[in-house]
């Protein structure tokens, strides 16, 4: 079948909160990457209501402080390779607030140490969050054993440049918390990003999604990101 005028553009949107501790709000953006061959400049030109929404009414231009960093998409990977650029915006942190008590929370249970080797049993509780669909892990730094895939540590990934990092996804209830430990073999810290992608959305994250033209196949989800050094 030959659809003519017709354009679909993997767009995906998301509320992304960054966070301290599990009642402490960073940052909070709308997170926007696309997988086209067509721009996010492109999208937006051809959306002018959503880009007035983002800039409360006043003309968006898309300078360079809008671009974002790949790692705050962890929570899709692997798909965030596929991204051409992000870009990301100021977002409210009330309404969030106003659904979630708790966010998602990385506790250390116990430590056992042997010579160099430090095994940190954690626990990692989504919070109140609702419709969670996967949370991902970055482990970057000493990671020399877990307690997941049978003990075996993947090839660790390199994105443009950084450190080497070991990526975890889990799968699962929201309704109970994930009890797992890591092996770091020096002193060093091990640096884990949280990622939780839970589908659920806030009014005004419906909102912005309603005001892309149809054209644009969007995936909107909110993720919550934060990062612990153990
Ligand atoms: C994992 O975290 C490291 C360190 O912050 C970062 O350089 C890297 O880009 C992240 N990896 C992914 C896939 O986001
Ligand atoms: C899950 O973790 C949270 C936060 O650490 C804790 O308050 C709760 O009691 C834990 N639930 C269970 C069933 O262990
Ligand atoms: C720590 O473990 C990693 C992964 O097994 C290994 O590549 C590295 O050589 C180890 N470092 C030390 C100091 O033992
Ligand atoms: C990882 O831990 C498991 C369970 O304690 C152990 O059997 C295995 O030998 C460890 N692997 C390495 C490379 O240290």
């Amino acid at each position: 079948m030959l659809n003519l005028g017709t354009m679909i553009v993997f767009l995906y949107a998301a509320c992304l909160m960054t966070f301290s501790d599990a009642s402490n709000i960073v940052e909070s953006n709308y997170g926007f990457s696309v997988v086209d061959a067509n721009s996010l400049e492109f999208v937006f030109n051809n959306a002018p209501e959503a880009a007035k929404w983002l800039k409360d009414n006043s003309e968006l231009s898309l300078k360079e402080k809008y671009r974002s960093d790949r790692s705050t998409w962890v929570a899709l990977y692997p798909v965030p390779f596929l991204f051409s650029g992000s870009l990301k915006f100021p977002a409210q942190t009330e309404e969030i607030r106003k659904h979630h008590q708790h966010f998602p929370q990385l506790v250390v249970q116990k430590t056992s140490s042997n010579n160099w080797n430090r095994r940190m049993h954690l626990q990692l509780s989504l919070g109140s969050l609702s419709e969670v669909w996967t949370t991902s892990l970055n482990i970057t730094g000493p990671l020399s054993n877990w307690s997941f895939a049978d003990n075996t540590l993947p090839a660790p990934q390199t994105v443009s440049g950084g450190p080497p990092s070991y990526i975890c996804r889990l799968t699962g209830q929201s309704n109970e918390n994930w009890s797992f430990w890591l092996e770091a073999n020096s002193s060093e810290p091990l640096r884990i990003d949280v990622a939780v992608l839970d589908q659920f959305l806030v009014d005004s994250t419906k909102e912005l999604k309603s005001l892309f033209p149809s054209w644009a196949d969007m995936t909107v989800f909110t993720t919550f990101f934060s990062t612990y050094y153990l």
